[in-house]
């Protein structure tokens, strides 16, 4: 059935096993992100088999049906609303709230339950994290207090919202927070996790600072791909998923719609431009699977538009001589493996 997403469960295993080697030459720990790939069980299950300590994931639904017996964390920080289930279906969660910390020690004591936490430092990028001293301070402090909490990490998130890229200045800050926090209530934490598929470059370039001992790493992962600068790393497969869509309809058609021009199916004002007559394709996969912008066809063709459940193809250029219920590949990016995985619609199959 199409449209198929194509998992090479053999590339997915080479990827883990570079990102771990890497990893391990400078004593590294690893967070390995599933909240990609919906933390599909078959690719869990080649986790489970690996080195990897902890499996992180940002949705406490993807957390309660993973089976693993590796340390679970949530990566995002948990709602107020969801605290038994994140002390249920998590072992660690990233937390910058103390009313939540708090109500999570409330639902360790419920569920009999010690909880462990790590609390998020926000160095600038402004997404998750203590942004005051005194704040972190003090949380330290009572977070020492309660009884079903246990405090075994500081961690940071970068190259999110603000775009911020991991740097040894941006670090030193980091190191310093750390090194008074030390000073000011005795906590040294036994974790620092550093950040994400962004902190790579640093770490393959062995500028990574020695104090940071864990990174969360999705991208890299599943794409080979350091976020930073958006570089390849070498050795590593960039084509781990693919997607296959059928075409339901190749004709010649004009370029510019004939007519007056209100607005599409999305309530935007769409623009043209005029190439004459030429041949189209549409498959049938569309705006409620997968964003266009975020496919790379493999042949030579021009994604020209989609609606919610189509996607209106140039096939003018193409290699093939497409007829319908053709083929069309592609390659992806981290934006389409997202959807394409978090759609039921799309068939995934595991080769
Ligand atoms: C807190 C946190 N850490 C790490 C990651 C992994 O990021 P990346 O996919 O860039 O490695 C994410 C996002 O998935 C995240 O939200």
């Amino acid at each position: 059935m199409y449209p198929l997403l194509k998992i090479d469960t053999n590339k997915f295993k080479h990827n883990l096993n570079s990102i771990l080697s890497l990893m391990g030459k400078f004593n590294l720990s690893t967070m390995a992100v599933s909240k990609v790939f919906c933390a599909e069980q078959n690719l869990i299950d080649i986790i489970n088999c690996s080195d990897v300590e902890f499996i992180a994931d940002s949705r406490l639904e993807n957390l309660k049906k993973m089976v693993t017996t590796k340390k679970k964390v949530l990566l995002r920080l948990p709602s107020i609303s969801d605290v038994l289930d994140t002390v249920h279906y998590s072992d660690i969660s990233l937390n910058s709230e103390i009313l939540t910390i708090r109500k999570l020690n409330e639902a360790g004591f419920a569920l009999g339950k010690t909880h462990e936490i790590i609390l998020m430092i926000d160095l600038g990028d402004l997404r998750e994290g203590i942004f005051d001293y005194k704040e972190l301070r003090d949380n330290i402090e009572e977070i020492k207090k309660l009884k079903f909490i246990k405090l075994i990490g500081l961690g940071t998130n970068l190259t999110c919202y603000g775009g911020v890229i991991p740097t040894t200045k941006t670090y030193e800050k980091f190191r310093v927070i750390i090194n008074k926090i030390k000073e000011d209530t005795g906590f040294y934490p036994s974790l620092i996790t550093g950040g994400n598929s962004s902190s790579i470059d640093l770490l393959i370039n062995s500028k990574l600072p020695d104090f940071i001992n864990n990174l969360r790493i999705g991208e890299a992962l599943v794409l080979g791909r350091e976020t930073a600068y958006g570089d390849y790393i070498d050795d590593m497969y960039n084509d781990v998923f693919t997607l296959e869509a059928e075409l339901i309809e190749v004709k010649n058609k004009p370029s510019l719609p004939i007519g007056e021009i209100g607005m599409n199916a999305f309530g935007e004002k769409p623009s043209f431009i005029d190439i004459g007559n030429h041949k189209r394709g549409i498959i049938s996969i569309g705006r409620q699977d997968v964003d266009y912008n975020d496919l790379i066809p493999l042949d030579v063709i021009d994604i020209l538009g989609s609606s919610s459940d189509h996607i209106i193809l140039d096939l003018s250029k193409a290699e093939k001589d497409y007829q319908v219920g053709d083929i069309i590949k592609f390659n992806l990016t981290y934006g389409s493996v997202l959807s394409l995985f978090t759609s039921k619609y799309v068939e995934k199959k595991y080769e």
